[in-house]
């Protein structure tokens, strides 16, 4: 059976779908827009073909589906464990323990580029989005995608980043204390492509540097993603289903509407981003003498030292 909208190979691809996916994408470098499955009634080989087509695209909305909020959940555990709630941003009224409503009239809009949740250790894998209460304008969504970012540096930059580690933490969530450290570029677990994997919300200090060229490289690696080559923009509509990889991609949600826009979400662990390899270097605090400008590496010193000694106690 084909998929409308793709070429050969991608067709055999879906020969054994039990529904025609028409495939329209969004933008050259990632996102598609897919209609002629009804996600309520999604089985096994329609999850896989979904699957498949997520991994290529990375951003996939579906128009006019309309799902109840168990509908939204059912679907959500099809791609695997969901979240049962967010790990500073509880919604104590939302339809379900799963899902984590957005409402515009609560603040909190997502205006600045991220990954979701990269200060835990094993940030989600993919999110779900039903958008329920949506602005006559504006308010639209905007993903960049991470691979095509790596893969546009040079050799000598992918070289030195390939090497280096970042902390990151929620301090846009008023919880400096939560943090993980991960690779600058990681690994897509399934294809092994490299993605970069900073982004300016939630990335502090790269790790193996001082706070200054952390400062400057930081500064470089998170505009260089915004690069509008890299991205693709997402027009909601009432009753649409968004999802998207969010271990390769980051998001950016326009601040720009008038009235309502409530958006429902679920999300599915993901796993501990794998980096290239190893760290090439050892963390600047172990070298760094005492001075004025010590307290810039502070935050640092101190998950380096509650690690070592949380490794130590196991
Ligand atoms: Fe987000």
């Amino acid at each position: 059976m084909a998929i409308k909208g793709r070429d050969e190979s991608q067709e055999r691809k879906g020969q054994e779908m039990s529904a025609t996916l028409d495939v329209r994408p969004l933008a050259g470098s990632l996102g598609a827009s897919v209609s002629g499955i009804n996600l309520a009634e999604a089985g096994q080989s329609d999850v896989d073909a979904v699957k498949s087509l997520l991994t290529e695209r990375k951003v996939l909305v579906f128009p006019n589906q309309n799902l109840t909020p168990a509908q939204h959940v059912a679907l959500g555990q099809k791609f695997g464990e969901l979240e049962g709630a967010h790990p500073n941003l509880a919604k104590p009224d939302a339809p379900d323990p799963h899902i984590f409503e957005l409402a515009a009239s609560e603040g909190g809009i997502a205006d600045e580029w991220h990954t979701d949740l990269t200060f835990t250790d094993s940030p989600p894998l993919m999110s779900i989005l039903n958008m329920v209460t949506c602005p006559e304008a504006g308010g639209d969504t905007m993903w960049t995608n991470l691979i095509a970012a790596y893969n546009d540096l040079s050799e000598p930059m992918q070289e030195m980043l390939e090497g280096l580690t970042a902390l990151h933490d929620a301090r846009p969530h008023g919880n400096r204390d939560a943090m993980a450290i991960h690779p600058v570029v990681r690994l897509h677990p399934e294809t092994r492509e490299k993605a970069l994997y900073v982004n300016e919300h939630f990335t502090r200090r790269i790790v193996e540097m001082n706070a200054f060229e952390s400062e400057a490289l930081l500064a470089f690696l998170t505009r260089w993603v915004q690069n509008p080559r890299f991205t693709a923009r997402i027009n909601w509509s009432q009753g649409m289903i968004g999802m998207w990889d969010n271990r390769v991609t980051q998001h950016f949600v326009i601040n720009d509407f008038v009235g309502e826009r409530v958006i429902q979400r679920v999300t599915v662990l993901g796993d501990h981003p794998e980096g290239v390899r190893a760290p090439r270097f050892e963390p600047w605090t172990k070298r760094a003498k005492l001075s004025a400008t010590s307290h810039w590496d502070a935050q640092l010193y101190r998950f380096l030292r509650d690690r070592e000694g949380k490794q130590a106690a196991e």
